[in-house]
């Protein structure tokens, strides 16, 4: 099917609303599991869906995009039958009718909806957040305009030390720009990782010339035609001629929500990704679910998880089994180091440090009521790789094996341990 084939009289069709990562793997996960009906994918933006994670990366290091950067060329569509509707987006859901109003004024007729419209950038709301210089970074074209901006000397002032903050903090450094980071909580990335991953990244960022105020709230923005200045709540003023706002996400639910699906904070989706209404699904950065792993109710914002629900899509609507759930993961790049962490954290979880963190190689374990919950790994893949398979497994870690780098993290499994004290203190000599 082409592009111009998609009618009134296109058998089951699934319509697909959002071409993030995990959109576009609902579209091709149906066509690999035989999905034989119509898929319509809807994108809000114009141009080929593209990969998220060089926005804040290569993109503003290179400038424009390249071809490698899009999930799918333009002929894997057309060779799959998946129709792109680029630029429009879905306005409202009629679940009686089964069919949904876009923005072009047509109305698409359904026989499964899937909602993969991502999160958006949590908006600054301080006065002076509407000023010209003040941005944020979701799309491409977030990306390029801020690229635009981060020019040697820059004087940038970025708001929130999460991963948009310290990623952008790092490309605006190695472009020569003037960085200094304004974080609210005391240490950086403090919703995902421990005091001792923040301080190892807080000293990589200082390395380069990164400047950090934390405690910091920010009261307002001010200039004449366009942003001049940050002010936090002690008064203190910031020169910036950029300000950039990384604080967060809020799930894009309005669609779903406003045709009265069950959301909260996220739409609610049970593990096969339906929804209160059993022809609609949701995939992605969107959703709330409830983790396999601890019960949690969480929202996701990874791409590991984005494709793992989209595969669970796919395999409900064709009516297959789904691939065993992974544990989730999440990476990022900062001055070249990456940080790559597998599970999900909990600020209570028992923190466990393997390496040294002085020589750049090091892990930090999380374990929750003794066993492997999470793990942070910094050039350390074998420890990564091994916890994710430890975390899946549920296993119990004795933690002062775990806490011994020499010990490979597999034989720190408590109740068949490798390893007794006289190994241990044979180890450390
Ligand atoms: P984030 O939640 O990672 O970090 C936001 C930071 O802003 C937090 O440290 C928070 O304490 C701080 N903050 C919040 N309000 C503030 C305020 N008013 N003043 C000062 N600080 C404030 O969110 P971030 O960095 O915006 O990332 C957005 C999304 O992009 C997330 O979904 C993230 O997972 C995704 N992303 C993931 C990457 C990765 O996995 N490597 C890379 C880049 C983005």
């Amino acid at each position: 099917m082409h592009n111009d084939e998609w009618s009134t009289e296109t058998t089951d069709p699934v319509v697909i609303v959002g071409s993030g990562h995990s959109g576009v793997a609902v579209a091709a996960g149906l066509r690999t599991r035989g999905w034989e009906g119509g898929i319509l994918l809807i994108e809000g933006e114009s141009g080929l869906p593209y990969e998220r994670p060089p926005l804040s990366k290569e993109l503003l290091k290179d400038g424009a995009p390249n071809e490698s950067s899009v999930l799918r060329k333009d002929k894997f569509y057309a060779d799959k039958g998946i129709v792109r509707l680029a630029g429009v987006s879905a306005e409202s859901i009629d679940r009686g009718a089964r069919t949904v109003l876009l923005s072009d004024g047509t109305r698409q007729a359904y026989h499964r909806l899937v909602i993969a419209t991502g999160s958006r950038a949590r908006p600054l709301t301080v006065p002076g957040a509407g000023l010209p210089g003040v941005r944020s970074l979701r799309t491409r074209d977030d990306a390029l305009e801020l690229k635009r901006l981060l020019v040697p000397g820059a004087r940038v002032a970025i708001i929130g030390a999460g991963y948009i903050g310290l990623e952008v903090a790092a490309a605006a450094a190695a472009t020569g720009c003037e960085v200094t980071v304004l974080e609210f909580q005391d240490r950086v990335m403090s919703r995902v990782t421990s005091a001792h991953v923040s301080h190892h990244f807080e000293q990589l960022h200082g390395r380069h010339g990164v400047r950090f105020v934390f405690g910091a709230a920010v009261t307002s923005i001010d200039g004449g035609q366009r942003a001049e200045r940050v002010t936090v709540a002690d008064g203190t003023v910031f020169p910036a001629d950029v300000v950039l706002a990384g604080i967060g996400v809020l799930p894009n639910q309005e669609l779903a929500a406003d045709a009265g699906l069950d959301c909260r904070d996220g739409i609610l989706v049970d593990g096969d990704g339906r929804t209160s209404d059993p022809a609609i699904y949701a995939s992605g950065d969107v959703t709330r679910f409830t983790s396999p792993i601890d019960g949690a109710s969480q929202r996701l914002e990874c791409i590991q998880n984005a494709l793992a629900q989209a595969d669970r899509v796919a395999a409900h609507v064709t009516g297959q089994a789904a691939a065993e759930p992974e544990i989730p993961w999440f990476w990022t790049v900062q001055h070249g180091v990456r940080l790559q962490t597998a599970g999900v954290r909990h600020p209570a979880d028992q923190v466990i440090v393997r390496g040294e963190p002085s020589i750049g190689k090091f892990s930090v374990v999380y374990l929750r009521d003794g066993r492997l919950a999470a793990v942070d790994t910094i050039a350390n893949l074998a420890d990564f790789r091994t916890a994710k398979r430890l975390i899946a497994e549920g296993a119990r870690i004795d933690p002062r094996l775990a806490a011994d780098s020499d010990i490979p993290l597999a034989e720190a499994v408590s109740g068949t341990p490798k390893h007794s004290d006289a190994d241990l203190a044979a180890a450390r000599s």
